[in-house]
């Protein structure tokens, strides 16, 4: 039976042990990177790049960047979640995509550009980063989510070096690992949630 939104955030929750001998499928995972992909994000720019880790080698690699955090190695796959920075090529790229998908006339094209540009690429080289991390984040909600609901194990990781994380995959200087999300089955219990009471965190305004 299919679960409901109740159930999948219900089943997830940040896994730190996985079980190293259960595999998620390829096309389960395809299935879940593709899903992640219709996240929104601002302008519908897709401001990111996920990088992909199965390499049981690779990943032993990346684990000292990812303080010798657990998930790394024991997962099956780590998505590390890189926010792009090169808007301007972005915009390009987005330009000709969405021309061609929905079919916008030269003049939108590039009353669409200038608004970027007036509002985007003329922010200082740190906001630009920011406002695209924001994206990720974004798109890693998604991802957790939807592997719950494919009864795959997430943790949402930000306990990384990304400086040394970038060294060890060879990223270029445009992508800034933001979010790692290991994935896999779980070797744990799920611990007992804390979390603030309804009311300390909703206040309604009338
Ligand atoms: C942005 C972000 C970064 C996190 N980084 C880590 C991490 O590096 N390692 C880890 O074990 N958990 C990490 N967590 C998991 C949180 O500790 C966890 O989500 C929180 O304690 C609530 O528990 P739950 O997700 O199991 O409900 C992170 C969570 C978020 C949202």
């Amino acid at each position: 039976m299919d679960k409901s939104m109740k159930d999948i955030m219900q089943f997830r929750f940040a896994c730190k042990h996985f079980d190293v001998a259960k595999k998620v499928e390829d096309s389960v995972l395809r299935e879940l990177l593709d899903l992640t992909i219709l996240s929104p994000s601002s302008f519908g720019l897709q401001p990111w790049k996920f990088i992909v880790i199965k390499n049981q080698e690779l990943k032993n690699t990346l684990a000292p960047a990812c303080y010798n955090q657990p998930q790394i190695v024991e997962s099956s796959c780590v998505v590390v979640m890189c926010a792009r920075t090169d808007i301007a090529k972005i915009l390009e790229e987005y330009c000709v995509k969405s021309k061609a998908d929905l079919g916008y006339t030269d003049e939108q094209t590039e009353a669409f550009k200038n608004m970027i540009v007036g509002s985007i690429l003329s922010r200082v080289d740190e906001d630009i980063k920011v406002w695209a991390q924001k994206q990720v984040y974004l798109a890693g909600m998604s991802l957790m989510l939807i592997a719950a609901e494919r009864g795959v194990d997430s943790c949402p990781m930000e306990g990384f070096d990304p400086a040394k994380v970038s060294a060890v995959l060879g990223l270029p200087t445009e992508l800034v690992p933001t979010l790692i999300v290991p994935l896999g089955y779980r070797n744990m219990e799920e611990p007992k949630k804390t979390r603030f009471d309804f009311d300390a965190i909703v206040e309604e305004r009338n």
